[in-house]
């Protein structure tokens, strides 16, 4: 649960609701539309580790990330974990049980400090009925997450763990729109496993190998992408002899 709530969005900064305009989601509603959403979303602060919700809880609220990583995962009885998404600022989550009205499909935790907006289904679902226009905006977004699981199932099954690995990393460096020149990814070992399914050992041993040819660099709790060129390449290969 949110661990600090501090007042309600006429009460944060401009800079933060920023975050909601720049979302490609809300970039084309009229500004009274936007000013309405605005005063519907709480403004919560998280402490890395805090639980946002659990699979299977009922689905009263729609989040967005203003700083700090939030990680969706899914776990199997035995702790085994497996990380579906970890969406960062701009980013939307917590939208399929708020639109299909179904419980939560995966567990939401602060991966990092973090700051969000948290919007109650009660205010939102007659506020998307009421603007066609952000409607079909929410399709293109359910499109996408569709898509990114297709991706996520094909290297799988297609890839191999250079092909898979690079693929996860381009991913999250390319999906940031406030700041997609940042190439830094903070995300342990032990995480990128639990997204591309492979043990951490395989993963330490493939990415000191980028990183002795300057391709990665490795830091406490992150990793830089220094050339993406090399890693497009990769991830486009499907498979290689690259270990
Ligand atoms: P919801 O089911 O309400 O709660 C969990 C959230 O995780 C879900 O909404 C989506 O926002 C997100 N999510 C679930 N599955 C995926 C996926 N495969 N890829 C990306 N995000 C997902």
């Amino acid at each position: 649960m949110p661990q600090e709530s501090v007042g309600d969005a006429r009460r944060v900064s401009n800079s933060k609701l920023s975050v909601l305009r720049q979302n490609p989601i809300f970039r084309d509603l009229e500004p009274e539309a936007l000013d309405q959403l605005c005063r519907y979303a709480k403004h919560t602060i998280l402490k890395r580790g805090a639980t946002l919700f659990a699979k299977d809880d009922p689905g009263n609220s729609l989040y967005a990330v203003i700083s700090g990583t939030v990680k969706l995962s899914v776990s199997s009885p035995d702790g085994r974990n497996a990380i579906l998404n970890l969406v960062g600022p701009g980013e939307l989550f917590g939208e399929m049980s708020v639109l299909d009205g179904q419980p939560r499909s995966a567990d939401a935790t602060a991966n990092t400090n973090c700051e969000i907006f948290v919007i109650d289904r009660r205010d939102f679902l007659p506020f998307v009925r009421s603007q066609p226009t952000l409607a079909m905006k929410f399709i293109e977004l359910l499109c996408a997450r569709l898509r990114w699981t297709s991706e996520q199932v094909e290297q799988v099954i297609l890839q191999d763990l250079p092909g898979r690995l690079a693929s996860a990393l381009l991913g999250l460096i390319e999906k940031r729109k406030p700041d997609p020149a940042n190439h830094t990814i903070s995300i342990t070992q032990q995480e990128i496993s639990e997204m591309v399914g492979m043990t951490r050992e395989s993963i330490n041993k493939q990415l000191r190998a980028w990183a002795a040819r300057n391709w990665v660099r490795l830091e406490h709790g992150a990793i830089v992408i220094l050339d993406t060129s090399a890693l497009r390449e990769l991830a486009e290969a499907g498979t290689s002899a690259e270990e």
